[in-house]
């Protein structure tokens, strides 16, 4: 699986190497980022690694709802540590909310770069986007790790529902479906992944460029296997917030409540199921 490579310019611009790469990843909905040389992510996958241990005083982070906190999903292997941006500050080590906030300056160069690409007049951003591309709106960042002792897969098919997902994995298990078959997505050192989610297809849908959210999945994962460990931050909206369709011409010729569009997609993931 060759999936276009891109980078962060010195201005924090997505760059890709050709026109044409760029245009495979919007159609696809995925792409390899070259790690910027400012990113700590050997801090970052030590944090990951440490939260492992049993007696790990990050264990004991209350949970928050059903998605945040240390919890275990059933359905999937997954196991990990979520938490949205504004409880970083309160449960992380400062590096690691650096770290997030690092990813924050990634999630918004890849909207932006959605954004020009999409020809939707810049003041309208930040409405569209529900004020995330103004750095508003929210963001996880995850800790993960797959439990072996779970005959399930890793992570069942899926497209995320968020604008953008940025992922550093340490093992194999992530899988594309490009028609109708699924296809290994190659752990590329130096690299992370990044996939867009359903919010930015949905916000792009009537601009020049739209962009695909992608179909994946994680192979289930066993004894034999190296502990897969995976860090995953997502670019949100917030979930009382709305989304704006603008087309080129600034005008507004859709909108949905992130709540209703959350629950759409909840009912398309039971039928695929
Ligand atoms: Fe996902």
């Amino acid at each position: 699986m060759n999936l276009p490579i891109a980078f962060i310019d010195e201005a924090n611009k997505l760059v890709f190497e050709s026109s044409k790469n760029q245009a495979r990843a919007w159609e696809l909905g995925i792409f390899y980022l070259k790690v910027p040389s400012w990113l700590d992510l050997k801090a970052a996958r030590c944090f990951g690694q440490e939260i492992l241990k049993a007696d790990s005083p990050y264990r004991d982070i209350p949970q928050y709802g059903d998605l945040e906190g240390f919890i275990s999903l059933e359905n999937n292997q997954q196991t990990k540590l979520a938490l949205r941006r504004h409880r970083w500050d309160e449960h992380y080590p400062t590096e690691i909310t650096q770290f997030g906030r690092q990813l924050d300056d990634i999630g918004r160069a890849v909207m932006g770069e959605v954004f020009c690409q999409s020809g939707i007049p810049e003041p309208l951003w930040s409405e569209a986007s529900g004020g995330y591309s103004s750095g508003e709106g929210t963001a996880f960042l995850n800790f993960v790790h797959y439990d072996t002792a779970q005959p399930d897969l890793g992570l069942r098919p899926h497209t995320d529902y968020g604008f953008v997902t940025i992922l550093d994995a340490t093992s194999p298990g992530l899988q594309i479906e490009l028609e109708g078959q699924f296809c290994d997505v190659p752990v590329l050192d130096g690299h992370l992944v990044i996939n867009f989610g359903e919010a930015l297809n949905f916000i792009t849908q009537h601009s020049n460029r739209s962009v695909a959210a992608i179909v994946h999945r994680v192979t289930s994962q066993g004894a034999e296997n190296p502990v897969r460990h995976g860090i995953v931050y997502f670019a949100n909206p917030d979930l009382d917030g709305a989304l704006k369709q603008f087309d080129v011409q600034g005008r507004e010729v859709g909108s949905s409540s992130v709540g209703d569009l959350f629950t759409l997609l909840e009912q398309k993931l039971t039928n695929y199921k």
